[in-house]
């Protein structure tokens, strides 16, 4: 059996269909209801979890793989699994926006930068040698420009459509972002050909699309 951790909402909706697409019984899944661990007919056990916890389930064990979206690593402080397929779902990118007057203005103090990816944003501004103040913001991040909390933000960009319709823009690109399979480094060795089925199915799918 091999145990999964898939983060919950839009990945869980895309993974799930690309496995019942390679003909895998995601029935138990599509008609769960608050469920939070399902065992399917083909040997999978699944969880459904917030992104950060797919991470501490995978790093104690708790299970073999997760989906989670690049964002997530990213920002996170455990790098210690395999990175093994990306599914190319989920695309969008990091960036840092701001209203457009903050490309030339002069600061005589810290900037002050937003963000729900604190350690992305720092990570992105100790590469520039810039000294900033990281402002923690758990969502919505755009209303740090918006409200005057702050001078920019480091945020996920995915149609553009938040920071339009909030007169902002992206000043620069940081790094792109789509969903990834993971998996634990002990488990890979233990449930090496179970682990590498499913990879080979969902890679198939990706052919397919
Ligand atoms: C994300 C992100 C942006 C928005 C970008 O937020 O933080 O706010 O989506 O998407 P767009 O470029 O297509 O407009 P999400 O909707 O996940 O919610 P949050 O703001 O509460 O984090």
């Amino acid at each position: 059996m091999i145990k999964i951790a898939i983060t919950k909402g839009r990945i869980e909706k895309q993974v799930c269909q690309m496995l019942a697409a390679k003909g895998f019984d995601m029935d138990p899944i599509i008609h769960k209801d608050r469920e939070l661990l399902i065992e399917t007919s083909d040997g999978l056990s699944m969880i459904f979890a917030k992104a950060n916890d797919v991470l501490t389930f995978l790093e104690h064990g708790i299970v073999d793989v997760g989906f989670v979206g690049k964002d997530t690593l990213e920002d996170s402080d455990f790098h210690d699994y395999y990175e093994m397929l990306d599914l190319e779902i989920g695309r969008c990118y990091f960036a840092v926006a701001a209203y457009p007057e903050y490309k030339d203005k002069e600061f005589h103090r810290r900037k002050r930068i937003a963000s729900k990816y604190t350690n992305v944003a720092k990570k992105y501004f100790n590469d520039k040698h810039e000294d900033v103040e990281i402002i923690k913001l758990e969502g919505s991040v755009e209303l740090g420009p918006v409200v005057g909390l702050s001078d920019a933000i480091v945020d996920i960009v995915e149609t553009g459509s938040t920071l339009k319709a909030n007169g902002l823009v992206v000043i620069e690109k940081i790094s792109d972002i789509s969903t990834k399979m993971i998996v634990n480094k002990v488990s890979l060795k233990f449930k090496k050909d179970e682990i590498f089925a499913l990879i080979d199915a969902l890679k198939g799918e990706e052919e397919d699309a």
